[in-house]
């Protein structure tokens, strides 16, 4: 049930005759922020009375709608209010209807989409052989959230996890085991060595990049000093209206070389770091060309190298035991983990098509596909002839298109590849594939609580699994401590406990993600997280864990309650019954809106919305001591439905709830 959907149905009847454009005007529906409104406000009468010309004032426009409305079977009389607003209220009636039949539906109230056409969700996608880290958690938690909203609004969903496991990153464990590895050890425990040879190859490689860089810092340096120079003799010579303009440019001089003077003290670091270090120090002298050697690594992995092709498939599974580990852990799945290794085979293929179509040209001996709308072009092969992350997505665009059948695509990966998918969509534009919809979801970063994005004290990225290990712990301490569990009969025994600390913890994670706007970068704050008061997945647990109360002192199930409701009747009483009955319809609103701009918080927004009106619900709606037989069950109907939702709808943002807490 979407109302404003029903809404826009009638109003599209009734504005039949006063525009060519229903449609446009029926969207302008909005639901209302203050009751003394109604439930639902629409402001088409305004622009139409302009659009018109006819001369006639927005009140008379809505006169007129009003009065062809047809709505009198769900909404009480529209109002017209100020300028010309109409203002709609949905009938006592209409609600307690809703809520009986949301209540033995199984799906809260929300509709089946019925159709063919899959979407697609490329998510997470971590680049394999290293740790997953702090970085990886958006994508992961977005996608999943999206897969499993969208599944429930009734399309079939395809999960797919592009894994880069073709990269550089095999040529850096590659070289790791073949000069540090010690067979034996890799062995016994192969994901712990993987990483250890990883991290070390890879400080050596950006030691190596570092000294590299120190040149350019230093010309960079000098470049910023003299621009700075300059800029504060045009301050000192400028007039006074100028003078402003000046100081602004001497801030950004000042900002520019504090930036570069930044870069080169942290590459010193670097450097530095590695050569105090007794283990790395000698390594580091003994492999100067290190960050050569690693890409020939790949490079002979990419051309079927025996030696090369038996470490990766030696790899790889571990690789993967160590991810899926933190996706059992986070309760995610997907229905493909389609690496980037999958298409190597139909690289060759892309590029003949791409040469055929007269897509690709020769570019210094690089093929490139030069795009009107870009400035650079988008290169799909090296001048020493290896293919890049855009051919596979080329690749891996037409194998979906053939394979899953899909009416969109949905890539959840960082904001910062924007321009790589704005290249790949332009070109699948040309390629002929336009009949489907290719979405970046993209996202911002996850800062620290000094605004940066988030690093250990020592600047490496923060490990996930660490990270889900500190939010459960942190939120055992706030759900299970002494004096809380002191208040629990019968006694939680350590294994529930640990479930609760666990739900709480992980939720606390997701949740804190998904309630923020996905473009949006937010501060990672473990205390603010895992708080049961604030914007949080534990109020909404604690909230339902409240209301799973109330039913078992009651001693009512959902078969119960439905036949208490047919017997009694239903009545509201107190107007929060009846706001959070009206937020219980609009269930389905929020899932559709998560579908439009690809935004899980606007269902986390709800949830925490729905939890607050069943707050003050709470504070004065009796449930168990209501006054009549009738009262009692619309409010046993209203505690059953809103657990139900709550429960449903942190499970769509992958998030568990546990019975008490
Ligand atoms: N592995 C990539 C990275 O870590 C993300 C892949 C996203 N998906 C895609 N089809 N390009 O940056």
């Amino acid at each position: 049930m979407h109302v404003p959907h029903l809404l826009q149905q009638r109003f599209m009847d009734a504005l039949s005759g006063l525009t060519d454009q229903p449609e446009q005007y029926a969207s302008m529906i909005r639901a209302t922020s203050d009751p003394k409104h109604g439930d639902y406000q629409a402001n088409c009468a305004m622009p139409l009375a302009k659009k018109s010309g006819e001369g006639k004032s927005p009140r008379e426009i809505a006169s007129e709608l009003v009065a062809k409305l047809q709505l009198d079977d769900f909404c009480d009389p529209p109002e017209i209010a100020g300028p010309g607003f109409i203002n709609l209220k949905l009938k006592d009636s209409f609600l307690k209807n809703s809520l009986a039949n949301m209540l033995g539906d199984g799906r809260c109230g929300v509709d089946k989409v019925e159709t063919e056409k899959s979407i697609v969700i490329d998510f997470s996608s971590p680049n394999v052989a290293k740790p997953m880290h702090v970085g990886h958690i958006r994508s992961t938690v977005i996608g999943d959230a999206l897969a499993r909203t969208l599944r429930f609004l009734g399309y079939p969903v395809v999960t797919d996890n592009h894994l880069g496991d073709w990269g550089t990153q095999f040529g850096i464990i590659i070289y790791g085991y073949k000069h540090f590895g010690d067979p034996q050890v890799v062995e016994a425990d192969p994901v712990t060595e993987l990483a250890k040879l990883y991290r070390v190859v890879n400080q050596l490689v950006e030691y190596r990049k570092a000294i590299a860089s120190l040149a350019k810092l230093a010309s960079m340096i000098e470049k910023a000093r003299e621009f700075l120079t300059q800029t504060q003799g045009e301050e000192a010579n400028a007039e006074d209206k100028q003078r402003k303009k000046a100081r602004k440019a001497v801030a950004t001089a000042e900002r520019r070389l504090a930036g570069a003077e930044a870069v080169l003290a942290s590459a010193q670091a670097k450097i530095a770091a590695v050569e105090k270090d007794p283990e790395l120090g000698p390594k580091a002298k003994e492999h100067a060309t290190i960050h050569t050697d690693v890409l020939e690594e790949t490079a002979k992995l990419h051309r079927n190298d025996d030696e090369n092709i038996a470490l990766w498939n030696r790899f790889l599974p571990h690789c993967k035991d160590e991810i899926n580990r933190i996706y059992s852990r986070l309760d995610i799945h997907f229905d493909h983990t389609l690496g980037e290794s999958f298409y190597h085979p139909m690289l060759a293929n892309v590029i003949t098509e791409l040469e055929e179509l007269d897509l690709a040209a020769d570019s210094n001996g690089a093929l490139c596909v030069f795009l009107p709308e870009f400035d650079a072009p988008m290169i799909v092969r090296k001048q020493d002839g290896a293919y890049l992350y855009a051919t596979t997505d080329l690749a891996t665009l037409q194998y979906r298109l053939v394979e899953f059948n899909p009416s969109e695509i949905l890539y959840v990966v960082d904001t910062r590849q924007s321009e790589h998918f704005d290249k790949l969509f332009a070109i699948a534009d040309h390629f002929g594939l336009q009949n489907v919809k290719l979405v970046h979801v993209n996202f911002g970063t996850v800062l620290g609580e000094d605004g940066r994005p988030m690093k250990t004290r020592s600047g490496t990225l923060i490990g996930l699994e660490s990270l889900l290990d500190d939010a459960v712990a942190r939120a055992k301490q706030v759900v299970c401590n002494t004096e809380r569990l002191s208040a629990f009969d019968p006694p939680m025994n350590s294994d529930e406990q640990e479930k609760i600390a666990e739900a709480v913890g992980i939720g606390a994670i997701k949740f804190a993600d998904l309630s923020h706007h996905r473009t949006s970068d937010y501060r990672f704050n473990l205390d603010k997280m895992v708080a049961l008061e604030g914007n949080t997945s534990a109020y909404v647990q604690y909230s339902y864990a409240r209301m799973q109360k109330i039913l078992q002192n009651a001693n009512m199930d959902e078969a119960g309650v439905v036949a208490m409701i047919q017997e009694h009747g239903m009545q509201f009483t107190h107007p929060a019954e009846r706001s959070l009955v009206l937020r219980l319809t609009k269930f389905e609103e929020a899932l559709v809106a998560v579908h439009k701009d690809y935004a899980p918080n606007q269902l986390a927004d709800y949830l925490l919305e729905t939890a607050k009106a069943y707050s003050r619900f709470n504070e004065n709606c009796h449930v168990l001591k209501a006054e009549t037989e009738s009262i009692r069950a619309t409010r046993l109907a209203i505690v059953t439905q809103c657990k139900q939702i709550l429960e449903k709808g942190l499970g769509l943002l992958g998030i568990d709830v546990v019975p008490r807490m």
